[in-house]
């Protein structure tokens, strides 16, 4: 039997539509791009190589490098140490999604999905032919996710629960409790947890030393969990496409790479090395550094915004990563997401994200702000915001108008 096609992936199609015509992009959720120059003068140690050019392009180490594995399980290894052959390297955390769910989803298996979230997460299991509940946070609980809605999902065909943590669009984080007890409900009932952190570790408004500071589920007592990020987010380096897959069983990493093998080979070896680089402990420090104090910097001024419009807009403010969902209404009514956009985009060169077209229907009024951009381009976008609220926000449909 034909699997069920791919639905259109709304939120790729609406960046890919619009991005390059925007003058002012408060929609990208990558901290703002580097270039490798910068990414050298942020290095402590001058003299590291970033990429030496007599290199031969050889497809390299078919699962990554060992430079960059090896990198990548010091991330990982906080509270137990991770073999760099636990981690395998993807273009991107998009290819690294689409390997773990081709490889451990199909036909028969029940999985359950953290809602609103990327679209990826829950339309390839569907299209894989698995049955799919969304797990929904819900704003009034401050994005907050319910263990016993989840427990109620559960049947006796579950295989997975994916969840999205730091979560995009919310920009909220699932809690180290609520994370601890998930655990628990997935070691009863035998799930694989598979978490997509690619928004790690941009933790901007909480401390380490908070309660409620989440680890990587690879830190959690539990063997059947998968993690997916990349250097694209917190790291600023969406151009290499460098992704991975990280979990502690063997079985889960051997059934990736075997699917891997058939759309991969190697990433690119230049790709390879500049993430290795970025990842040493030489660069590390001063790239995270500049990110956090950058979200840090870029929240302030899109909460000074959210402050001085409260009669139209209302937000659960972030905690981590690089977006916010902000709610948008005129005298208690949701104003039409979609509209609001393209009237931006077209008048202003503004760009946002619609929530009811890029998060679900259910999310009509929301707008995505990806406030990690260069903060001039934050500071210039929100002063002809304000102009257009002032201007032209009375005359915005509703969103049951259309
Ligand atoms: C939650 C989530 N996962 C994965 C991705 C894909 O990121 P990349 O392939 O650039 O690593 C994105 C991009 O927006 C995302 O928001």
């Amino acid at each position: 039997m034909a699997l069920a096609k791919l639905v259109p992936f709304a939120v790729e199609q609406w960046m890919d539509q619009h991005e390059s015509r925007a003058k002012y992009n408060i929609a990208e959720t990558c901290v703002a791009s580097i270039s490798l120059d910068e990414l050298q003068d942020l290095s402590e140690n001058k003299e590291s190589e970033l990429w030496s050019s007599s290199t031969k392009l050889t497809y390299g180490t078919i699962q990554g490098s060992e430079k960059l594995r090896s990198n990548l399980a010091n991330l990982y290894s906080a509270k137990k140490p991770l073999q760099a052959d636990k981690i395998l390297i993807t273009p991107g955390a998009i290819a690294a999604n689409m390997t773990v769910l081709y490889s451990l989803v199909g036909k028969g298996d029940h999985v359950i999905c953290h809602y609103p979230t990327y679209q990826q997460l829950y339309e390839v299991p569907k299209s894989l032919g698995a049955e799919v509940d969304l797990w929904r946070s819900k704003e009034r609980r401050k994005w907050q996710l319910d263990i016993e809605e989840l427990k109620a999902l559960i049947r006796p065909n579950t295989k997975m629960v994916i969840i999205n943590n730091p979560q995009n669009p919310t920009g909220t984080i699932i809690s180290k409790s609520t994370l601890d007890s998930l655990i628990e409900v997935a070691e009863e009932h035998n799930l694989i947890i598979m978490a997509d952190e690619v928004y790690r570790p941009l933790f901007h408004s909480i401390s380490p030393m908070s309660p409620d500071f989440p680890p990587s589920v690879l830190s959690l007592p539990y063997l059947k969990v998968i993690a997916t990020g990349s250097v694209s987010k917190a790291y600023s380096l969406a151009g290499i496409r460098v992704g991975w897959i990280a979990s502690r069983s063997s079985e889960l990493i051997e059934a990736c790479a075997q699917a891997r093998a058939y759309t991969t080979i190697s990433v690119s070896q230049i790709d390879d090395q500049v993430a290795a680089y970025a990842l040493s402990q030489d660069v590390i420090h001063g790239l995270l550094n500049r990110n956090i104090q950058l979200a840090k910097r870029n929240l302030g001024i899109l909460a000074m915004f959210v402050e001085s419009f409260r009669w139209a807009c209302e937000w659960v403010k972030p905690i981590a990563g690089t977006t916010a969902f902000i709610k948008f209404s005129k005298m208690g009514q949701d104003i039409d997401d979609v509209a609001f956009c393209e009237k931006l985009i077209e008048e202003t060169g503004i760009m946002l994200c619609p929530g009811s077209m890029c998060f679900g229907e259910e999310f009509k009024g929301y707008v995505r702000f990806g406030f990690c951009c260069e903060t001039y381009v934050l500071d210039e976008g929100l002063e002809k915001l304000r102009e257009f609220m002032r201007k032209g926000y009375q005359t915005l449909p509703l969103a049951e108008e259309i």
